[in-house]
Formats: C-alpha cells, sequence, structure tokens
C-alpha cells in the first residue's frame, strides 16, 4: 500500500458513531494501554474501545478520539488516563469463582500453612488481580472456615489492582445480596450483615476486612512487594497480556513464592516458556513452586 493511502486510510473512521475514531486513534490508545498496563489490544477489539470510551469523550465534552489521544498522552492528562485504564479493563469477578482453587486452598493448601501460623509463623497470600474484591474476600473466609480465630495470628491476603476503583469498591465490601448467594450459606450468615433494612445489599463483616490489606498494584510494573507468598492467585488477567508479558510474569510470581509455594491461575490460562520448570501442576489451574533441586531432577 502506498504511504499516501495509507496515511488517507489511517483518518477513516473504523468504527461507524458519534465521534471520529480512527486507525491512528485506535493504535495510540493501544500502544498506550499496552505502556500502562500490559494489556495487549488486538485490531478487532477496537469496537469494544470505541463503545467503552465514547463515555469519556462525552463526559469531558470532546468530539474526537484525536483530541482524546492528545489529552490521554499529554501530562494534564494523567487524570484522564486513570479514567481510561479503568473503562479499558473487565472486571467481572465472582465470590467463590472456579470453587475447585477454594476447595484446594481449604483442604491441602491451608492445614499445613495454618499449623504453621499457630506455631508464631507469618502466612502471606496474595490476590494479585482482585478486581471488586470478591476473590481476596472468597480467600479470606476459607481460611475463616477452617481457623475462625484467623486474626490471631500472623495471617494475612494481600489484594491488589490496577484499577482503582474496583479496590475502592473492595475496601467498601458492600454487594448486592443476590451476588453474595455464591458463598456457602454458613459462611454467608456468619460473615455478612445487612448493608440497609431492605437487604438488598449485604456488607462484609470486620473480621474478614481485617485479614486483608488492598493497594494499587500493576502486575506490569516493578513490584513494591517482595513476598515471600504462601499462595498466590493471578486469575483471568493474563489472557490480557501478550505471550512474552505472561512469561515475564510467571517468572516474577515464582521469584515471590515461598518454597512449595501455591500459584492458582484462571480457567484459560496456561503457564509457558521458561518457568514452566519452575512449577509442578496439582491439578486443573493450580501449581506448586518446585523447589531448585526437584526442578534439576525433572530437567
Ligand atoms: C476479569 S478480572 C479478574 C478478577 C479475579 N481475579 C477473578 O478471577 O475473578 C481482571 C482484573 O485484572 C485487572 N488488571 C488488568 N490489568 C492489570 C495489571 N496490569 N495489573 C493488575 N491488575 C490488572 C483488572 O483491573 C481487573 O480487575
Amino acid at each position: 500500500m502506498s504511504e499516501q493511502r495509507r496515511r488517507h486510510k489511517s483518518k477513516q473512521a473504523i468504527t461507524p458513531g458519534e465521534f471520529l475514531f480512527t486507525e491512528d486513534d485506535f493504535h495510540q490508545i493501544a500502544a498506550l494501554i499496552k505502556e500502562v498496563a500490559g494489556i495487549h489490544l488486538v485490531a478487532a477489539k477496537a469496537p469494544l474501545v470505541y463503545s467503552r470510551l465514547a463515555k469519556r469523550l462525552r463526559a469531558i465534552k470532546l468530539t474526537t478520539f484525536a483530541e482524546y489521544c492528545a489529552l490521554v498522552a499529554s501530562e494534564e492528562g494523567v487524570e484522564e488516563r486513570g479514567h481510561m485504564l479503568n473503562a479499558l479493563t473487565t472486571n467481572v469477578t465472582r465470590f467463590f469463582r472456579e470453587p475447585h482453587h477454594f476447595e484446594m486452598l481449604k483442604t491441602r493448601t491451608l492445614p499445613p500453612l495454618l499449623a504453621q501460623a499457630k506455631q508464631g509463623a507469618r502466612i502471606r497470600l496474595w490476590s494479585s488481580a482482585c478486581s471488586t474484591g470478591e476473590e481476596p474476600y472468597s480467600m479470606a473466609l476459607t481460611i475463616l472456615s477452617v481457623l475462625p480465630d484467623a486474626a490471631s495470628y500472623d495471617i494475612k491476603i494481600l489484594a491488589t489492582d490496577i484499577d482503582q476503583n474496583v479496590i475502592a469498591k473492595a475496601k467498601r465490601g458492600v454487594y448486592a445480596a443476590s451476588n453474595v448467594e455464591a458463598a456457602p450459606v454458613d459462611l454467608r450468615n456468619k460473615y455478612f450483615s445487612k448493608a440497609d433494612a431492605s437487604g438488598t445489599e449485604l456488607v462484609v463483616d470486620d473480621r474478614v476486612k481485617s485479614l486483608i490489606t488492598f493497594r494499587p498494584l500493576s502486575l506490569t510494573k516493578p513490584w513494591p512487594v517482595k513476598g515471600p507468598f504462601d499462595a498466590i492467585f493471578c486469575r483471568n488477567v493474563v489472557i490480557y497480556f501478550d505471550r512474552e508479558t505472561q512469561q515475564a510474569l510467571w517468572r516474577k510470581f515464582a521469584d515471590v513464592l515461598s518454597p512449595d509455594g501455591w500459584l492458582f491461575i484462571g480457567h484459560s490460562e496456561r503457564i509457558t516458556g521458561v518457568a514452566q520448570d519452575s512449577f509442578a501442576s496439582e491439578g486443573f489451574t493450580a501449581f506448586r513452586k518446585l523447589s531448585a533441586a526437584d526442578a534439576r531432577k525433572i530437567a
């Protein structure tokens, strides 16, 4: 294609609608989101980018995506970059999502760890893309189901996400009662109360909240955490990253896991690359870090 044709094409609308959205605009937004969050947007996502960001253009009264791109690329655009990120991330989650992980946590991961905690050991779990909090609360509820006085020991869950809005919601711990139904009934009755008289929303009890620290953190930027973690949940987030970013992440998780530490990943995710040698499968999408000696034996 000639340079002139390419330039002409890149100025044409790629998604019809209220605001002019060109191929150039899409590439600029895709590059920025890759830089900030590691998220890999393929061309087929252009309509999704349009529909999610059109709301932002309306809100801040811009008329073209070119203006929007200029804003988010500028120094003054720092706040809007946050809105853009929040609009483009997918936050779908549920209490006890992929329940086999919580069963494994309860029956295999936690028993030795909680025995150590009772001897004074430090136990750390990490929900590394925690969205609105259902995942770390499910982890905390699982701990409380086997150790109701968990707060008396040095047991903590770090819950992080890149999206500040979901972190704020997670901290509040208020959920539609219908969403909490996925939690086992005994835990629901014990650790949730009505947020108001209507009972349509439930609030998580402080005994659960006190086990969790919520913080913003991007998985694709340097981490302000060192571990070691005894178990890490990294579920349904790396699917948005390209292969290279995923592989770098698996290695970093191996580095911050304690010996024999557990890694739980999403149902459509796979560990690939050199980090494969650092993990042994413990069932569907559940892994344990191999000690260096075990890894050598297997190799
Ligand atoms: C689909 S939700 C998964 C929530 C939960 N882990 C689960 O499986 O139910 C994906 C989450 O990953 C977060 N996310 C996307 N990119 C991220 C990054 N670079 N660092 C940290 N979190 C990120 C999004 O904000 C979103 O809340």
